[in-house]
């Protein structure tokens, strides 16, 4: 009999085989992505094939009922205990009979996509740095003497063609046992990074390892830590979770924990224990959450800026603080888990520390890099990922800058009088009625608007408990708006303004939002030292697009890409009202949650995203916004709401902003009208 045709889909591969040839072994010569864990022995469940019958036109083929094998003994052994899925066949069990169309589902596929949520996001090729792989090992003989480890080393390159294999102490430790219990039937983690010539065995289990086999995606940032755990083999977020960075304690920004550094002999050390500690504490969480040993967790991922990078790594931040800012090295770094005391997770798990851009342009741009890739735009496209520092990213296919802008920590909610982080019952969402200057708010946790009827009844348990970051903006926004501020930023008096809910403080004024002291909550209000802390806040993000714009040689960019979990939450209109970003359209303002996190999952699931990470930093100009002296004028022209000199043709089709100004210095009464620019 002629050989039979084998067509798989999705991928439309296809190729002619010897009668009775397993579907693996077609799918294997053809380069088909299917999955094997066992190699073959029909134990690990991962080549399921779901094969078609009748008449194909589309592939010119008929595939008569006996175009595969009966169900074999140990399919149906399978079938019994695990249970098959109907129509379902084992791909190392069912072989050839004649023609047949074979459909690899996507749980079988070994390179499975990781579907992402925004349909602007690309989806992420599973194909981690660490796999495990079932062998089958010979045992000892006496008259062939040979190491239990030599011996595994000869399974994994005749089963697997895996050659060149080291392992750690951990790991040898383990083996002896293992291969007894199992009946020298194993399973083994194998590591190979990106760079590496070596395979490095991180653990092994007794038979067929089932518990899975898990990653930590770390966002190491100046104020908060996130992390996800992810399924390295079905790419799947198990689990996140975040902390504050007890380094704050050393200092609220990087250049304090710089200067703690060098004021303090040793203070290097102590952040690096501060940092590494919460991280040991994160990962036991992190698993008990996920309901997964934390011996599981067999590699980490981590972004941060450069000075997180620092004392993450244990190297003195010192030279950070100080022109040309140095680091001790831009590239990314591999190394043991180990090495860095991260002793919560398998004790030969893997760390990949994304690489910097340079001097204040750290890891985590790299990694936003990654997640929005700038460098594959065909439109100019500024992505501003807003926290204590801010990461800005200019560029199409053409070219890419960066630049790190100190932001400092008002966007998320310290500084400002009744700031508090996003949980239930802080003001998320707020408008103004320019007639009335009457608030109208929706706290986190609510859908109602305040002045809904049942308002208060929904919002008894959380209460109106103060303003998250996004809410703040929305609230200077409105209040430049309905003309309670003026364009410098100054809140003018309840006379000038015409309503009692602005009260004097001295020489300023303070807005008040929402007075819940009646009932023993708390009162709610902007005040003059508000308004300045998020100018200064916002002056800068918009001074660090400015001058990546100017080396660019444009005055306006094509769309504008907020990202970071604050971003996410940032109404577009409001930030350009504000003028945080340059204007565009409003459907050209996308939000890209946290994007150095996503870059940090991309990064543990895809190995050779580490290649792509590596080139892409390569290509991206760095601007050092702290030398370049024109961010000095950009940051005082941005000073103004939105802006002195620039002009914001978008917003003004949506908003027209009243013309105040509440500047009493000359003493005359202020509330004059002012002449547009
Ligand atoms: S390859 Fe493991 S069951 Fe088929």
């Amino acid at each position: 009999m002629t050989d039979a045709l084998v067509i798989f889909t999705p991928s439309g591969k296809r190729g002619r085989f010897p009668i009775g040839t397993p579907v693996l072994t077609a799918a294997r010569q053809l380069g088909v992505d299917l999955d094997s864990v066992c190699g073959g022995r029909g134990i690990c469940s991962k080549c399921q094939v779901q094969p078609s019958y009748g008449d194909f036109p589309k592939f010119g083929v008929h595939v008569a009922e006996n175009a595969l094998n009966d169900f074999n003994a140990v399919e149906e052994r399978y079938d019994r205990i695990r249970g098959l899925k109907a129509g379902r066949r084992l791909g190392c069990q069912a072989t050839v009979q004649g023609d047949i169309v074979v459909d690899v589902p996507p749980e079988s596929q070994v390179h499975k996509q990781v579907v992402r949520k925004a349909a602007t996001q690309r989806d992420i090729v599973m194909d981690p740095a660490t796999k495990l792989y079932f062998v089958e090992v010979q045992e000892p003989d006496m008259h062939d003497p040979s190491g239990d480890f030599e011996r595994l080393k000869d399974a994994l390159r005749d089963q697997w063609q895996i050659e060149d294999v080291t392992a750690a102490l951990p790991f040898l430790s383990k083996l002896q046992t293992a291969l007894r219990k199992g009946q020298w039937k194993v399973t083994v983690a194998a590591h190979k990074g990106h760079q590496d010539s070596q395979v490095q065995l991180l653990d092994i289990w007794p038979g067929l390892h089932e518990d899975g086999l898990y990653g930590l995606a770390v966002d190491l940032g100046s104020t908060t830590i996130a992390a996800h755990l992810c399924d390295l083999i079905t790419g799947e977020v198990k689990a996140s979770s975040g902390r504050m960075n007890p380094q704050i304690r050393f200092g609220e920004d990087l250049m304090s924990r710089v200067s703690y550094s060098m004021m303090n002999p040793g203070g290097d050390k102590e952040m690096t224990r501060a940092v590494r500690d919460a991280l040991n504490d994160l990962t036991t969480g992190i698993a008990e959450e996920a309901g997964i040993a934390p011996s599981l967790i067999v590699e980490a991922t981590f972004v941060c800026n450069p000075v997180m990078h620092h004392l993450l790594l244990g190297l003195d931040p010192v030279e950070l603080g100080q022109a040309p800012f140095a680091l001790a090295t831009s590239g990314s770094v591999s190394l043991n888990a180990r090495e860095m005391d991260l002793n919560q997770m398998n004790p030969n798990a893997r760390v990949f520390v994304l690489p910097c851009i340079a001097g204040h342009v750290g890891a985590d741009a790299a990694a936003v890099a990654l997640s929005e890739e700038p460098n594959k735009s065909d439109d100019l496209v500024l992505i501003v990922d807003v926290g204590t520092n801010a990461e800005i990213l200019l560029g199409d296919k053409s070219r890419v800058l960066a630049c790190s802008s100190p932001t400092g920590p008002a966007f998320e909610g310290a500084q400002i009088s009744s700031g508090q982080r996003a949980a239930p019952g802080a003001i998320e969402k707020l408008e103004i009625k320019p007639e009335t200057k009457e608030p109208r708010f929706r706290v986190i946790g609510c859908d109602l608007w305040s002045d809904e009827e049942g308002f208060a009844e929904a919002t008894a348990g959380s209460g109106v408990t103060g303003i998250a970051g996004s809410g703040i903006i929305e609230a200077l926004a409105e209040m430049r708006s309905a003309g309670i501020m003026d364009e410098s930023g100054l809140i003018g008096s309840a006379e000038q303004v015409g309503t009692t809910r602005i009260e004097a403080e001295g020489r300023t004024n303070t807005y008040v939002i929402h007075d819940g002291s009646a009932k023993g909550g708390p009162r709610i209000t902007v005040t003059q030292n508000d308004v300045r802390a998020i100018q200064l806040a916002k002056s800068a993000l918009y001074a660090g697009a400015r001058l990546l714009m100017d080396e660019r040689g444009v005055d306006t960019v094509d769309r504008v890409v907020l990202a970071g979990a604050f971003g996410a939450h940032i109404s577009p209109k409001h930030a350009m009202l504000l003028g945080m970003i340059p204007d565009v359209p409003l459907d050209k303002v996308t939000s890209a949650g946290n994007a150095a996190g996503t870059g940090a999952r991309i990064a543990l699931c895809n190995v050779s995203a580490r290649n792509d990470i590596e080139q892409i930093v390569r290509q991206i100009t760095k601007v050092e916004t702290a030398i370049e002296p024109k961010f000095q004028e950009h940051f005082v022209n941005a000073n103004a709401i939105p802006h002195k000199t620039d002009a914001f043709p978008n917003l003004s089709k949506i908003v027209t902003l009243p013309e105040v100004s509440f500047n009493t210095g000359g003493g005359d009464g202020g509330g004059r009208k002012r002449r547009r620019r």
